[in-house]
């Protein structure tokens, strides 16, 4: 669903998700169970993020006879986490689309600043025609997710979307002013942020949570 004062920002609320992402809000959400439900989430969501790959005719020969047929065309997508958390959604994803190549970048947010520290940084090669998905489960602040799409982008790269479970308003905002060409795929747009840079309601430490390191 397209949402109104953010153009760039669709929230995919299937039911699916809606019930899945609520299982993983609840505190009392073991550390097993919340990550195996943010790789189903990630899977349910790769379904309409991929909706506009280009295809190209491929025949293929059935028992029977020969058929015209569609394939995925073009250079392998790159699937880029933002460490630590959003390697929690790459095998959801790599399940549906196994050939995709990973990429990675080491952000974390500064606690007293709030703002990203890069520390690790590796994508493939050939990256203009490629098309990359930045996967972080939050998107807060929005820092994190800028200086992705900023580092993305000065190796060449210009097909960028951005997946998160959780968007804060203030980050689609930010997310949108710096990169209003990047579309953004969320399962839920909470309310607001707190003063110490957490999504209300959100689902606590996405890393933490994922890791088991709270
Ligand atoms: C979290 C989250 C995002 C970032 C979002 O990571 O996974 O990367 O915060 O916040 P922002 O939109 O305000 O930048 P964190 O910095 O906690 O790093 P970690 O996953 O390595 O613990
Ligand atoms: N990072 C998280 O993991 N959770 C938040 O609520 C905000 C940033």
């Amino acid at each position: 669903m397209a949402h109104l004062g953010f153009p760039t920002l669709t929230v995919l609320d299937h039911p699916l998700i809606r019930h899945k992402l609520a299982i993983m809000r609840d505190q009392s959400t073991a550390t097993k169970n919340f990550r195996q439900l943010l790789g189903e989430i990630a899977m349910l969501m790769t379904y309409e993020v991929t909706r506009d790959l280009p295809t190209e005719p491929v025949e293929v020969a059935t028992p029977l006879e020969t058929v015209q047929s569609e394939r995925v065309a073009g250079k392998k997508l790159v699937l880029v986490p933002i460490l630590r958390a959003g390697l929690g959604m790459v095998d959801g994803i790599l399940q549906l689309v196994p050939s995709a190549r990973v990429g990675h970048i080491g952000l974390f947010r500064d606690h007293d600043t709030l703002k990203p520290v890069s520390y690790y940084f590796k994508v493939p090669q050939g990256e203009a025609g490629r098309e990359f998905l930045i996967l972080d489960p939050m998107l807060a602040t929005g820092g994190s997710a800028v200086a992705a799409v900023d580092k993305l982008k000065a190796v060449g790269a210009s097909r960028i979307k951005f997946l998160c479970l959780v968007a804060a308003p203030e980050g689609v905002a930010a997310l949108a002013q710096a990169h209003p060409e990047v579309p953004i795929f969320a399962a839920a747009l909470d309310r607001e942020l707190n003063d110490v840079g957490y999504i209300l309601p959100g689902l606590g430490d996405a890393g933490d949570r994922l890791f088991g390191t709270r």
